[in-house]
């Protein structure tokens, strides 16, 4: 039986994953703060629950101390806020979402990379926002650009140690986390779907997992024009 652990998994995205994997008879450790809802997925089968703040490196290393070894983690926890006001800029919430999508990360990879088996597979959950600036996603956007380029940069690194290393971009899914957006969100599909996408793209070893394609390709097309075209785009919808 295949092991994997993945964090933010009592909500959204990283629960839908949690209960995929569980079916799919993987062994999960699912990771999360919300006892209540780590207690619910704790009623499955072959699910274990680990609740620790992803933020904080004390409660970090002591979670996740006696680890078994793994074959798939996938690092999926994260938040958004958005800057309202940039010229006033809240450099509280900067730190925050940073802290919470990125430096974060290096805590748990810290804990896990040495559990992962020879062979193994390391996924870290970015966003199709880090392709282009979006308004007021400051915090945000600069967060999954970091996670980007740290996930390319495991991919080299890790080659040795025959980790794969995987990268998830998602599009709008429906969650906790989208359902505070105030704006429309173009192709916005389900957390279920989502983990679809992010099991077979891991499944077929792909080192970026990019979903709804539609809604993907046309950022990527928008990011490789000049950044007048993208602002001439970008404000254009805003102001509508
Ligand atoms: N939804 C989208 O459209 C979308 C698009 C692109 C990327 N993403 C990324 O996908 C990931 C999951 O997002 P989601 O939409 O599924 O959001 P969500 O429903 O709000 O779930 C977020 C998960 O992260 C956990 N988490 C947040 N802060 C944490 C902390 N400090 N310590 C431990 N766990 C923490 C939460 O756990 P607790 O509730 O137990 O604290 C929860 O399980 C995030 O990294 C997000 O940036 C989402």
């Amino acid at each position: 039986m295949k092991r994997i652990l993945i964090t933010g998994a009592t909500s959204g995205i990283g629960k839908a994953l949690c209960e995929l994997y569980q079916s799919r008879g993987y062994e999960v450790i699912a990771c999360g703060r919300n006892q209540q809802v780590l207690d619910e997925i704790a009623r499955l089968e072959n699910i274990s629950t680990l609740s620790f703040d992803i933020s904080d490196k004390q409660q970090v290393k002591q979670a996740l101390a006696a680890l078994p070894d793994l074959d798939m983690v996938i690092l999926n926890a994260g938040s958004c806020e958005y800057i309202d006001d940039p010229k006033n800029f809240d450099g509280d919430l900067f730190a925050r979402v940073i802290t919470t999508n990125l430096i974060a990360l290096g805590y748990c990879l810290q804990s896990v990379l040495p559990n992962i088996k020879r062979g193994g597979q390391l996924a870290l959950m970015g966003s199709s926002a880090s392709y282009l600036p979006f308004a007021r996603a400051e915090a945000y956007g600069a967060s999954k650009a970091g996670v980007a380029y740290l996930a390319k940069t495991l991919a080299l690194d890790l080659i040795k140690d025959e980790i794969d290393v995987s990268l998830i971009n998602p599009g709008f899914v429906k969650t906790p986390l989208t359902d505070k957006n105030d704006f429309a969100m173009p192709m916005l599909i389900g957390a279920d779907q989502a983990a679809q996408y992010i099991f077979k793209g891991l499944k077929k070893g792909k080192k970026e997992i990019h979903f709804p394609a539609a809604f993907t390709l046309t950022l990527k097309f928008f990011a490789l024009l000049p950044q007048s075209v993208w602002t001439f785009v970008s404000t254009r919808m805003i102001n509508k």
